[in-house]
């Protein structure tokens, strides 16, 4: 029986009822990005709400922590992971949760009594010395020194919320002969478990105070357990990556040894981009929130991917999240109703990561090339970001790998610069802008930029924007002009504007006075709409330039495919073109 069935079946055994797994994305809780232990869906319960399914609870809870993203690579980060626990919302407390965290580690686990040690909470100026966890442990049979007394023994999520004294056990993961003594900072020894008995609350300015009852929460790591009782010190090596790892290995024609790094990025991120793309609350790729994080673990997979050789245009991202979603759909559902946006979501952004992928990193040579220190400034980063789509933690792994530096602070203020003067541009301040744009308006009204611009090219100079017209489903173009397109003319210009697109070419915005625009070229419907002080967005090398307000994409490669489904007449001298952009 695999380590959740077991876990789940123990606790229903001693009157606990199995609750589902709450999605990555936490339901009310806007504090967090994603839930990170298992207790976190379950605070309002332990700070004294009835829990519909009673006071002794058990699951299985998907987690996801990214603070550790960069250190995944090793043995045994990850950003996805599920953690086991059970609780008592003012039911059992101490003797029980420690009596039953022993027995399942001894009798159901099979882990022998001499290679476990435990931490217990030593106390501090406010809370006195756990004395009953000690005690407890050392009547199940835990030697003296192999409980170790410490100050900070003390759990919390975040900085407020329920909390309290915990008590950790460890495993001696090594072949190396068990030590008499318990040294917690020995790392052979690594930690299993955790029962946090919860009393206390602790407040906005600091203070703690007791709450109305004493809940336990505990919480065991899967990955890391099954790894342990499999007797691997690398976690990846455990029969929970094998598939996965294997398919790596099938899709790069390469080996696990020698590659772990890149190999262990791709499992890890993969998972969890699955997981995330699954989650009800239908996270897309964006450059916000836990849609930045989608994007940029997907990303990295991909930068991985390509490293190992991969083919990146086959269907290994298919072949890989299918590999993951057999594993799990059987433990949580959404992986089995939401499969296809699983595989939408990952395919889509890896197309759109492509496009410019190659170029960003044949630029990102020649950048570091022609370095004349070891830091790269803000303005390279942030062409990086902007030109080819490099979230900037990809672009500082690249130069770390390097040796070289970036300057994150520089590439995130002038970043917050170019959001919020996105935002004055699109909310209205100036005429013209679209406020309230969804991102598929965007879209075309990128798209309402590209077509004007081949006009000219394709029909002539004379063509000038008569109005345009945005909804979710097409853009809706008027233009100057005296004839009928002709079918070929047409046909160019939607060529032409879908050269531009896969192209992939960065929109930039840049704020200056209204003369200066002018002067520049900048081309404009109704030069009186705007105010003294204009936004214009140029495409590529100014394939198109305009007073706008914007918003817009931040690259080409954005759109989709361009085509024309009609050209008719609006008014004398003005034609109308209706036009969508298809996936
Ligand atoms: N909430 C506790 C932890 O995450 C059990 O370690």
């Amino acid at each position: 029986m695999n380590l959740k069935d077991l876990y789940i079946d123990f606790f229903v055994s001693k009157g606990h009822k199995q609750i589902p797994s709450s999605p990555v994305v936490p339901e009310n809780d806007p504090s967090v990005l994603f839930n990170t232990a298992g207790m976190q869906p379950l605070i309002p319960f332990l700070m004294g709400q009835p829990h519909p399914y009673g006071k002794r609870l058990c699951d299985y809870q998907k987690c996801i922590r990214t603070n550790d993203i960069d250190e995944v690579g090793d043995t045994y980060h990850h950003t996805f992971f599920e953690m086991l626990g059970n609780w008592s919302l003012g039911d059992y407390f101490k003797k029980e949760a420690i009596t039953w965290s022993y027995e399942f580690l001894t009798e159901k686990l099979h882990i022998p009594v001499d290679k476990l040690a435990v931490t217990v909470f030593a106390g501090n100026k406010d809370i006195p010395f756990d004395e009953e966890a000690y005690l407890t442990w050392k009547s199940l049979g835990i030697k003296e020194e192999r409980i170790a007394k410490l100050e900070d023994n003390f759990w919390i999520a975040g900085s407020t919320g329920p909390c309290g004294g915990d008590s950790e056990m460890f495993y001696w993961r090594s072949n190396d002969e068990v030590p008499k003594v318990f040294d917690p900072k020995d790392e052979r020894w690594v930690e299993i478990w955790n029962d946090v008995f919860m009393q206390f609350e602790k407040l906005e300015d600091g203070t703690v105070r007791e709450l109305p009852f004493k809940n336990v929460d505990t919480g065991m790591g899967v990955e890391r357990t099954v790894a342990i009782l499999e007797g691997k010190t690398d976690n990846y090596a455990s029969s929970i990556w094998t598939p996965v790892i294997e398919r790596i290995e099938k899709l790069t024609g390469i080996s696990y040894v020698g590659n772990e790094r890149s190999m262990r990025i791709i499992a890890d991120h993969m998972r969890t981009a699955v997981f995330i793309s699954a989650d009800p609350a239908g996270i897309k790729p964006s450059n916000t929130d836990q849609g930045y994080i989608l994007r940029r673990l997907i990303r990295r997979v991909i930068r991985h991917a390509k490293a190992l050789n991969i083919d990146i245009n086959s269907n290994w991202e298919i072949e890989l999240a299918e590999v993951i979603l057999d594993l799990y759909e059987k433990y949580y559902i959404e992986l089995k109703e939401n499969r296809k946006v699983v595989l939408e979501v990952l395919t889509n952004e890896k197309l759109k990561f492509n496009r410019t992928l190659e170029k960003g990193l044949r630029e990102f040579e020649k950048i570091i090339g022609k370095l004349e220190s070891n830091n790269l400034d803000k303005d390279l980063a942030f062409k990086l970001y902007d030109t080819y789509g490099f979230p900037i933690e990809l672009t500082e792994e690249l130069a770390l790998e390097k040796g070289i530096t970036v300057d994150t602070l520089g590439f995130k203020e002038k970043f917050k610069a170019h959001q919020e003067l996105s935002r004055t541009a699109s909310s209205g301040k100036f005429k013209g802008g679209l406020a309230g744009n969804s991102e598929v308006e965007t879209k075309y009204h990128t798209a309402t930029h590209l077509l004007n611009a081949a006009l000219k090219v394709v029909v002539g100079p004379d063509v000038h924007q008569k109005g345009s017209n945005i909804t979710e489903e097409r853009m809706r173009f008027d233009f100057s002009c005296d004839h009928k397109l002709s079918d070929e003319e047409k046909q160019k210009t939607e060529k032409l504007v879908n050269e531009w697109i896969s192209a992939a070419l960065p929109v930039r915005v840049e704020e200056m006075d209204k003369s200066e625009a002018i002067a520049s070229g900048a081309e404009c419907e109704f030069i009186e709409k705007y105010p003294d002080r204009v936004t214009v967005y140029t495409i590529g090398d100014g394939i198109s330039k305009e007073l706008c307000g914007g918003p817009h994409v931040n690259n080409t490669s954005e759109l989709g495919h361009f085509r024309i489904k009609k050209e008719e007449a609006s008014s004398a001298g003005v034609r109308r073109i209706k036009a969508v952009l298809e996936d």
